[in-house]
């Protein structure tokens, strides 16, 4: 495999959920290693593709949201390859004051995100590093220059947490951030759920990632919900992918895609 320069250091024999997820989504940054290991997902679950697209469109109904309750600013967790429709293309479109700060532990995803938000890196920035270390996060020089905390902050965990065992406590990492930010400020996730029947496909999707970086852990619409502890539910509360606030045209999905979602406000 050709190495290209910016990869240096990088072990691209090894697949990366970033570079996965960017293959699903139809995108041209990943390798051999991601490309085999999405389409081992997609001989048994066809519906991945769908569950990315669906997913990414969420991301952009919810951001539109925040932005209609008056959030200016936002931290992506586990943003991943910028690709269509992008948080700070939507944030800046809306208004020109906009800030963008995207989290990444994924230096691929990291490298192509600087390289595409270096025209607006007085409002847009990237770090390189671990959600699961939100001090790390949050201290980071990117993320203090560029976010205001005593102002309403949009945080985004968008088809992330399922790669955050229970065993690194996410009620704990979501509390650090909750308390970071004021009254007014937004929490999106979107998280893999199991689906309403629990096939053997789906269990062997589960077995394939996990020899990826991250290992999957999908949870229950309860467990989706308690990631919202202290956050107020915005209608429809934790529902599947396709139905937040779906858009008139439809996504055009499976009825079925295993995907929860969910965008809490700090009352
Ligand atoms: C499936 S992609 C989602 C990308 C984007 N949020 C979206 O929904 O379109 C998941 C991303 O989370 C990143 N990730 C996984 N675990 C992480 C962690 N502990 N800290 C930061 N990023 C993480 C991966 O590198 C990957 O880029």
């Amino acid at each position: 495999m050709d190495q290209p320069p910016w990869a240096e250091g990088i072990d691209l024999s090894r697949p990366s959920p970033a570079r996965v997820y960017d293959y699903l989504l139809g995108g041209g940054h990943n390798f051999a290693s991601d490309r085999a290991l999405a389409e081992q997902m997609l001989a048994v679950e066809p519906d991945a593709r769908r569950w990315a697209a669906a997913n990414r469109s969420f991301l952009g109904r919810a951001v539109e949201a925040l932005l209609d309750v008056g959030v200016r600013q936002f931290i992506d967790l586990g943003a991943g390859i910028p690709t269509v429709g992008n948080v700070h293309d939507i944030a800046l479109g809306a208004t020109s004051d906009a800030r963008v700060v995207y989290v990444d532990v994924d230096q691929v995803a990291v490298s192509h995100s600087r390289h595409l938000v270096a025209d607006v890196a007085d409002r847009v920035g990237v770090v390189q590093a671990d959600l699961r270390s939100p001090r790390g996060v949050l201290g980071d020089p990117v993320t203090q220059r560029l976010i205001d905390f005593s102002r309403p902050v949009g945080i985004l965990m968008v088809a992330v947490l399922h790669f955050v065992p229970d065993s690194d406590d996410p009620g704990a990492v979501l509390a650090a951030y909750r308390d970071a930010v004021p009254t007014g400020s937004g929490l999106v996730i979107s998280h893999m759920s199991y689906p309403a029947r629990m096939t053997d496909e789906v269990k062997q999707t589960v077995k394939t990632y996990s020899s990826s970086a991250a290992p999957l852990t999908f949870r229950t619409q309860p467990e989706v919900e308690a990631l919202f502890a202290g956050w107020w539910l915005a209608d429809p509360g934790v529902v599947p992918v396709l139905e937040w606030r779906p858009p008139a045209s439809g996504d055009g999905g499976a009825p079925d895609i295993p995907g929860l979602v969910g965008v809490g406000i700090k009352a």
